[in-house]
């Protein structure tokens, strides 16, 4: 059987990554896939390093309109990233008939249900596992793998910088600004390293997978996205000694209100196999109803972890561009007309255990205060912590951890211990999860 012809758009890092990994897997992939898959056209604007790395074995254009206008080709890989001309691209493909594979979650996370409309219309498959958590086959267990389940909640670390951060914050006792410079250093932090520090990145993947669990459409909007660059190093010591560790967690739960679907440094048990996923790598913590807790585990980034995603997917599409489009795997996991419309909640209205540290006069009748207003919002305490003032101090640390409540109790209690005349400065509030 003649080859599937892919076009690839951008030629860069994951680009050559999948490249590379194609022509050498070659033999198996092509006994997987049942016929060849040959990259027939790269787009890409620097065509020189671009002819260097397909050594004449296709063809090279500086413009990506050529590619998806091509009417031999039969899919299209999208990696040129952003929601711009990404975008507009991916529906001019779609348009033309195409097959699309794209690793780009800000895209699918902002206009996905537009760009799953137009491939149903259309008849063509989108597909997008190199998207979250880049080789970690992620996508394939929620959509497939997991089918049999009620899915009741997702944790996952899904950003290899944020973490690699916090292991070393954590290792090396460093502080923030310190660590991120070495991120950058490393090569693991972009030079604009914004969507990463500051959560947008794991709340792109974690609605994604917020999608596919419930069956309903993208909503980045409704996402709480919260990063580590307000994170201070005592925390994660203190947390420590409590049998905890901090992590940047993407979660989405179903609850009886509402879905939860938040971003936010996480406290977990320090026992838990998730809490020891140190550096830059990524795992996923899925909660079904029939298998319990479900556990995946690897690299989030890089050439050829990212190109084992974007190939799995070019070998699915291979496998089913002949079927009927009504008998594939749908986009999201449940079939278009069968979407819940079940509310992302408001963070107020999200339920979980909270970690607070407070700084207060050391003086009769201060934990008393405290206790008191924490008591009147119904917050129970689960465990607490005060460090002896330091010589010649006055004022001390106090660290609570509650049991669960609701996080309008929380930022009401907050408001009323920051007003007391003996607590100093703000309270420091960071969310925990028992994750059992
Ligand atoms: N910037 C991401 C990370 C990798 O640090 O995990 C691509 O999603």
């Amino acid at each position: 059987m003649k080859s599937i012809k892919v076009g690839l758009l951008g030629i860069g890092t994951v680009g050559a990554g999948t490249f590379n990994v194609l022509k050498r897997n070659q033999e198996e992939i092509t006994r997987r896939a049942g016929r060849g898959i040959e990259i027939a056209m790269v787009a890409d604007l620097n065509v020189e390093r671009a002819k260097e790395l397909t050594n004449g074995t296709c063809v090279v254009v500086n413009d990506a309109n050529v590619v998806v206008n091509n009417p031999d080709i039969d899919i299209v890989i999208e990696l040129i990233g952003g929601y711009g001309i990404a975008k507009e691209l991916v529906l001019k493909a779609i348009a033309n008939g195409k097959h699309v594979v794209t690793a780009n979650k800000a895209l699918l996370a902002t206009h996905g249900n537009e760009i799953f409309k137009a491939a149903q219309e259309k008849g063509v498959m989108v597909a997008f596992e190199a998207a979250v958590a880049g080789g970690i086959p992620i996508i394939k267990a929620l959509r497939e793998g997991l089918t049999a389940n009620r899915i009741q909640w997702i944790a996952g670390i899904i950003n290899g910088t944020t973490n690699f951060i916090l292991s070393e914050m954590r290792d090396k006792g460093l502080d923030f600004d310190t660590v991120l410079k070495e991120a950058q250093r490393l090569g693991y932090a972009e030079a604009d390293p914004t969507f990463d520090i500051e959560g947008v990145d794991a709340a792109h993947k974690a609605t994604i997978m917020s999608a596919i669990a419930f069956g309903m459409p993208v909503q980045f909007d409704k996402a709480h996205v919260e990063g580590i660059t307000k994170l201070e190093a005592v925390d994660i010591r203190y947390a420590e000694q409590l049998g905890y560790r901090i992590k940047l967690l993407g979660i989405t739960k179903r609850t009886a209100k509402g879905i939860e679907l938040r971003v936010h440094p996480t406290l977990i048990p320090s026992k838990r196999l998730i809490a020891n996923v140190e550096g830059a790598m990524n795992a996923v913590l899925v909660h079904g109803d029939a298998v319990g807790a479900t556990l995946y585990y690897g690299k989030g980034a890089g050439a050829e972890p990212t190109a084992s995603a974007v190939i799995a997917d070019l070998v699915d599409i291979t496998r089913l561009a002949t079927a009927d489009p009504e008998h594939r795997v749908p986009y999201l996991a449940f079939q278009p007309h069968a979407m819940s419309d079940t509310p992302i909640l408001p963070m107020a209205e999200i339920t979980t255990s909270y970690y607070l540290r407070m700084q207060v006069a050391d003086q009769p009748g201060v934990l008393a205060d405290v206790t008191r207003i924490l008591a009147d919002a119904t917050i129970s305490i689960d465990a607490m912590l005060q460090k002896e003032p330091a010589e010649g101090e006055i004022q001390t640390d106090i660290i609570m951890l509650t049991h669960q409540t609701q996080e309008k109790n929380v930022i009401a209690a907050i408001a009323k211990i920051e007003a007391l005349a003996t607590v100093v400065g703000n309270v420091t509030k960071i969310r925990m999860e028992e994750l059992s």
